[in-house]
């Protein structure tokens, strides 16, 4: 019987099916079901960075009421001991009900506003951190180093301030993948998630509005962080999980292959169910016997780059005959 447990960011995991942030992990009956159906871990909805700061605003505005404005600077810093309660509730809860490991998930543009929160959210029992940075570069005055510099001070600051490990969510638009992959890991990232799927946007042409595009993905989406584990999978001293595009047992079992730790779901538990989780693992299993495989660490990175004799393949932008034999 093939054996699923694997590591991931320095926790057992009893099989790598992550169930990636979103609604369906944002209350305790979906952090149960998933763990019913057979998930390895959940990372809970994310808390957005805008939820703390308005509740930050709305402590300043019950002082000012009183007549406290010199408290300003006070209630400033105390804000995040107050921060959203029901949030580190969940986590208390979900870690009482489920044997599985619990990630917090923190969407942050800043480093300031997470250092108390995120040591009350270990205090909750969380057993790992992914930090969802997501600062969108859209000011062409600002470089990409400053960006940059940004991603990595939160994850130095957070990673002073908890004992916890933490993994960090980035999209694919960096100039460098692999650098500011490997910056984050020497920061104290113990894993990185590839790739962060961006709300979508989209135009109305009748009524000429902007709109909101597609909100699930398709298993094309696939292609992209295969490369990119592929790649770096074995060469940065990291785990990675992926996340986008993996819909059913195959996609899942192609990024282990490529050197995943742990594969992330979302997309497919909304459209096909949460029994999805048990099909993918089934399949898992029954792809592990069929070839030969009793660990999920015979299979891990079994395609990646390092380990490829065709690693040119992986670095291919065009389609050229002669190397690949396809036009
Ligand atoms: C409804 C919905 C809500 C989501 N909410 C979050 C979130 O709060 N934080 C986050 O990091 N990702 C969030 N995501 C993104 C997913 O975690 C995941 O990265 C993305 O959907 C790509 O994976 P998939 O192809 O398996 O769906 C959300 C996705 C969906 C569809």
């Amino acid at each position: 019987m093939a054996d699923l447990s694997t590591k991931y960011m320095g926790l057992s995991l009893r099989n790598p099916l992550i169930v990636a942030s979103c609604s369906l992990v944002k209350t305790l009956d979906g952090v149960r079901k998933c763990a019913d159906a057979g998930a390895g871990a959940v990372v809970l909805k994310s808390l957005f960075e805008e939820q703390l700061r308005a509740e930050a605003r709305d402590q300043e505005e019950h002082l000012w009421l009183y007549g406290h404005s010199e408290a300003f600077e006070y209630v400033s810093k105390m804000a995040m001991p107050l921060g959203p309660r029901e949030y580190l509730k969940l986590i208390e809860e979900a870690k009482d009900a489920v044997p599985i490991p619990v990630i917090a998930s923190l969407n942050c543009i800043s480093p300031r506003w997470w250092i108390d929160y995120a040591k009350q959210i270990a205090a909750a029992g969380a057993d790992g951190i992914e930090l969802n940075i997501s600062a969108m570069p859209s000011d062409p005055g600002r470089k990409g180093e400053e960006i940059e510099d940004l991603y990595l001070n939160i994850v130095e600051t957070l990673k002073g301030s908890i004992d916890i490990p933490i993994a960090v969510k980035i999209g694919p638009h960096f100039t460098s993948v692999a650098r500011i992959a490997e910056q984050l890991c020497e920061r104290g990232a113990s894993a990185l998630v590839l790739f962060n799927r961006f709300y979508q946007i989209d135009i109305d042409t009748e009524k000429m509005e902007l709109t909101s595009g597609y909100r699930f993905s398709s298993p094309d989406e696939l292609s992209l962080p295969l490369r990119w584990i592929a790649l770096l999978a074995g060469r940065i001293d990291c785990d990675f999980a992926s996340s986008t595009g993996v819909h059913d047992g195959t996609d899942f079992i192609k990024q282990l292959l490529a050197g995943a730790n742990a594969v992330q779901v979302c997309s497919t538990l909304y459209l096909n169910g949460i029994d999805q989780i048990g099909r993918i693992l089934d399949d898992v299993k029954s792809w592990m016997t069929k070839h030969g495989f009793e660990t999920i660490g015979e299979v891990r990175g079994r395609l990646s780059q390092v380990k490829s004799d065709q690693p040119e393949l992986y670095e291919r932008l065009q389609y050229i005959k002669l190397f690949t034999g396809i036009d």
